[in-house]
């Protein structure tokens, strides 16, 4: 085999190993026969009622409509908690490990959860919430995180999870997008020693317009720092639950009710709210967690996303506990108190599966091999990555440093949209290549469509698209089924468009080449170059601003932004650093420009459009690589901008 092709390795076989004729096997039958291999599928989930229709969908923009289990009842609290509790009552369901190491750690099982996620659903019914409410959800990286998504689930609230690094901006945003009822939240958070004033963005939040839909905000005490106090509308968690039973029914939901909202930016205009539902949701992300990480029961396993993007959704926290797995929260950050503590911490909790993003990796690789090498990780089994393509060398360090060469990496593609992995190597049965995500899990049929809009055969690049429907995918855009359709299904009409470009080898593999919109991937986070540009003009000297990608060695992609000051505003270093932290007050932290460059002009089309293509290359300092610019209307514009590239 080339030195390129990394075997299964030798003997992987557990209970749940999928081997390269199984896989061929199955993955014929789930694209043959959907209905067959996913009504199988369904069987590992625990239903009030038994779907008997399996696949209704049809991704013609014309008469679009994605069912999945239609008829089937289940609740997604009973499916991750209630049966597990006769086999699993005493099993690790949550290993918490604080943001120190100083702080101890906590194990919670499975009867433990139950009691906190039953009393917490109760207190949400005693203050009102209802089924197909909507519960924002404002948290640390606690175990409290995961108990406020099992409780909104158990009563049938819609929960919707902002990361705990966005600005009260953004919760407002969200807020009133979904018109949520109660928000959950903490005094504060912690990061790296470092308090994130969690309660106080509420605050500042709801002082906005168009937020009065929230009637209560829960909050968890967390560090014990003192907050301010809404009376009537905050209360206590530990207050409100303290009195409630242990034991809550849970609400029957139907497959298609739907389980939650997450906001995702796009190309164009505002974060969407991605909806999901319940049945086919989770069938897939317990499939995906069981087969891509092959699964065993005395696994603990760690995934570093924060709770607050979709990874945190269906792998901290649904796929692993509906396979009644250990699943472990990291409250802190790779590199506190030192760049070994994620090793520190696999040793300490003995941690088998480890599941983290390129730009940690790199970041890591970029501290030298010896803080890895002073820890033992001999627990580990199997690595997977996520969020951004991994690039062969950061995967071969993962590899071969962190991994010893002996353990299979799981890159897996996915996407907020899609729910649960797409394209991802089952261990026991696809040998990996360093920046591949290899193979479709069942039932996922990729294509490539090239620049004349055609289907690519056999080997070759395109923009990357879906041709039919699977379970976990999203079902609409809440509040705008028009916009979803728009986005996803009009660029290519009847197929779902990724927004990624891929390619695909003489092998099969693809291998994910990024982002083909506006959407900027900085170290595993979408970024919309409108939110950025909206951002930027709400600031009163700023005429007009565009943003861009560039490749960023650490972050797999930077933000450069190019901006026009207002006639009579002069740039100055005090306002360039202004508008930064500007962007950062609007959106968050990880929406900060690396670059900000003064614009006289903007190159424009004729008609007025932004040739994005051009500040590209500019931004990645290639001037020689402009293209054709005779369509713009002031080509002096680009000289401009090449000039003084350097002088920002
Ligand atoms: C990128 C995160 C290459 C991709 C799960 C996608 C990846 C976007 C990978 C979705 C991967 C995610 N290899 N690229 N393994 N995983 N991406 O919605 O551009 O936060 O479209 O979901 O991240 O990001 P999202």
């Amino acid at each position: 085999m080339s030195q390129n092709i990394y075997p299964v390795p030798e003997g992987f076989a557990g209970p749940n190993t999928i081997n390269a004729e199984q896989y061929a096997a199955l993955y014929a039958e789930s694209v043959d026969s959907p209905e067959t291999f996913w009504a199988k599928a369904a069987e590992r989930l625990e239903w009030f009622k038994k779907p008997t229709q399996i696949k209704d969908t049809n991704f013609d923009p014309k008469n679009f409509y994605t069912r999945w289990f239609a008829d089937g009842e289940l609740n997604v609290s009973v499916n991750c908690i209630d049966r597990h509790l006769a086999t699993r009552g005493d099993k690790t369901a949550i290993l918490w490990e604080p943001d120190s190491p100083d702080t101890p750690s906590q194990a919670i099982t499975y009867r433990q959860l139950s009691e906190r996620v039953n009393k917490l659903a109760n207190a949400l019914r005693t203050l009102g919430v209802q089924k197909g409410d909507r519960v924002t959800v404002y948290l640390p990286m606690i175990p409290d995180a995961a108990v406020a998504l099992l409780a909104c689930a158990r009563i049938g609230a819609i929960h919707n999870v902002v990361f705990g690094g966005f600005s009260p901006t953004s919760v407002a945003d969200r807020v009133r997008d979904s018109a949520a009822k109660v928000i959950i939240t903490a005094d504060e958070g912690l990061r790296a020693g470092r308090k994130v004033p969690l309660k106080a963005n509420v605050d500042a939040a709801l002082q906005q317009e168009g937020t009065q839909s929230i009637e209560k905000v829960i909050v968890l005490q967390h560090t014990g720092s003192d907050i301010a106090w809404q009376e009537g509308r905050d209360v206590w968690l530990h207050d409100i639950t303290a009195s409630e039973p242990a034991e809550c029914e849970p609400e029957r939901m139907n497959a298609e009710d739907p389980l939650f909202i997450l906001y995702t930016s796009g190309s164009t205009g505002k974060p969407k709210g991605v909806l999901h539902t319940t049945g086919g949701y989770l069938v897939q992300a317990a499939y995906t967690h069981e087969a891509i990480f092959d699964l065993r029961e005395d696994d603990i396993y760690w995934c570093t996303a924060d709770v607050g993007w979709v990874t945190g959704h269906s792998y901290i926290v649904y796929g692993p506990l509906a396979n009644g797995a250990t699943t472990l929260i990291f409250e802190g950050v790779p590199s506190y108190p030192d760049a070994s503590r994620f090793w520190q911490v696999v040793d300490k909790h003995l941690v088998t599966i480890f599941y983290t993003a390129p730009t940690a990796i790199r970041a890591l690789m970029r501290e030298g091999e010896e803080l890895v090498k002073k820890t033992s990780r001999k627990s580990l089994r199997i690595l997977g990555s996520v969020g951004e393509p991994i690039n062969p060398e950061a995967w071969r360090w993962y590899y071969d440093v962190v991994g010893e060469s002996r353990l299979p990496i799981v890159d897996t593609w996915w996407q907020t949209e899609t729910g649960a992995f797409m394209i991802a190597p089952i261990p026991g049965a696809i040998p990996t290549k360093p920046g591949s995500a290899t193979k479709p899990f069942f039932g996922v049929q990729p294509a490539l469509v090239n620049a004349e809009g055609e289907f690519v055969q056999g080997a070759g690049e395109g923009n990357l698209v879906i041709t039919d429907s699977w379970p976990a995918q999203a079902r609409t855009v809440y509040g705008d089924h028009q916009r979803f359709i728009d986005t996803y299904f009009s660029a290519y009409p009847g197929y779902y468009f990724t927004g990624d470009g891929a390619r695909r080898d003489e092998d099969g593999y693809y291998w994910i080449t990024g982002r083909v919109d506006d959407v900027i991937n900085v170290s595993g986070h979408r970024i919309g170059t409108a939110e950025l540009e909206s951002a930027l003009v709400q600031h009163p000297k700023v005429a007009e601003a565009a943003a861009v990608g560039f490749n960023h060695d650490l972050k797999g992609q930077g933000i450069y932004v190019y901006v026009t000051l207002v006639a009579g505003e002069e740039p100055s270093n005090e306002l360039q650093k202004e508008l930064v932290a500007h962007v950062r007050k609007v959106i968050g932290p990880i929406a900060t420009p690396d670059f900000l460059q003064w614009a006289p002009a903007l190159p424009k089309t004729r008609s007025g459009k932004i040739m994005r293509r051009i500040l590209r290359k500019i931004a990645e300092n290639a001037p020689d690589q402009l293209g054709d610019t005779s369509t713009l209307a002031d080509p002096s514009v680009v000289d401009t901008l090449v000039k003084e590239r350097h002088l920002t």
